[in-house]
């Protein structure tokens, strides 16, 4: 696991796109795994910008959603399909087709099936080239919440108080408003990509990035399964590192490896 530490989270989103588009534009089958809520917000900026100076493009690509609210409704501002159409989708955007933008049906009256028939989507892909990750402060990826099977393909998830809290200023500030289902990608699913790279930024999110790099591989933190792939990198700001204890070396490596 290689690890970045950005004085500020605009620095860590510029390198964290620079890396995701070189990924993409190498990949004989561009397949980018998309992450929703906050963390991503400037990287998918510097994408869009990448794509209007003619340095990149997800024309040819196909994106992948990690999850979805069950019961949303269909014009909900907070619906992922919404989100993450609003941030990457169309030729003023980044290139990508709507037809070629995968997330679950949160609406299908059997949220288990649709489940079952996103995994296969995500397989019918081909496979995801990198896949963007954000980090819950209780230590989720996509809505995998603790104790969960680190084997888990995509199902139905609840989610915790902890992450209803944190999600309701989505949600008018009402944690009523959150919804308590979720159909996720699963761990095993997750694992399943080429590449990840996972951001995560400010205080609150020091604990769960300190367990997914120092911790023991945990149940109670699931992020932690990521010390088992071969190719994650993990960007932080100074805020969301402030609990490692080897920041110095993790940096120092990674400015021999990556940065010029
Ligand atoms: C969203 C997702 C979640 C978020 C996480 C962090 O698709 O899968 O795991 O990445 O809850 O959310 P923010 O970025 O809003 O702090």
């Amino acid at each position: 696991m290689l690890v970045g530490v950005f004085a500020t989270k605009e620095e860590a989103s510029a390198f964290a796109a620079k890396h995701v588009a070189s990924t993409i534009t190498a990949a004989e089958n561009p397949v980018l795994g998309v992450a929703t809520g906050s963390t991503p917000l400037d990287l998918y900026r510097e994408l869009r910008q990448a794509h209007a100076d003619g340095t990149f493009t997800l024309e040819n690509a196909k994106a992948v959603a990690l999850d979805e609210y069950v019961g949303i409704a269909e014009d909900h501002v907070e619906r992922y399909r919404n989100v993450l159409s609003a941030e990457l989708v169309g030729a003023d955007k980044t290139g990508l087709a709507d037809e070629r933008l995968y997330t679950p049906d949160g609406s299908a009256a059997d949220p288990f099936e649709a489940a079952s028939q996103y995994d296969k989507a995500i397989k019918s892909t081909g496979g995801v080239s990198i896949q963007i990750l954000g980090l819950g402060s209780d230590g989720h990826i996509a809505f995998n919440e603790p104790s969960g099977s680190f084997v888990s393909r995509t199902h139905v998830e609840a989610l915790t108080r902890q992450t209803r809290e944190d999600n309701s200023r989505f949600f008018d500030n009402d944690i009523n408003n959150v919804p308590s289902l979720a159909i996720t990608q699963g761990l095993g699913t997750i694992m399943e990509a080429q590449r990840i790279i996972l951001l995560a930024f400010g205080e609150n999110k020091a604990d769960a990035v300190r367990e997914l790099v120092e911790g023991p591989i945990s149940a109670a933190w699931p992020a932690t399964i990521l010390q088992m792939h071969a190719n994650v990198i993990v960007v932080t700001d100074e805020a969301a590192a402030s609990k490692l204890e080897l920041k110095d070396f993790y940096n120092d490596r990674l400015a021999a490896l990556y940065r010029s």
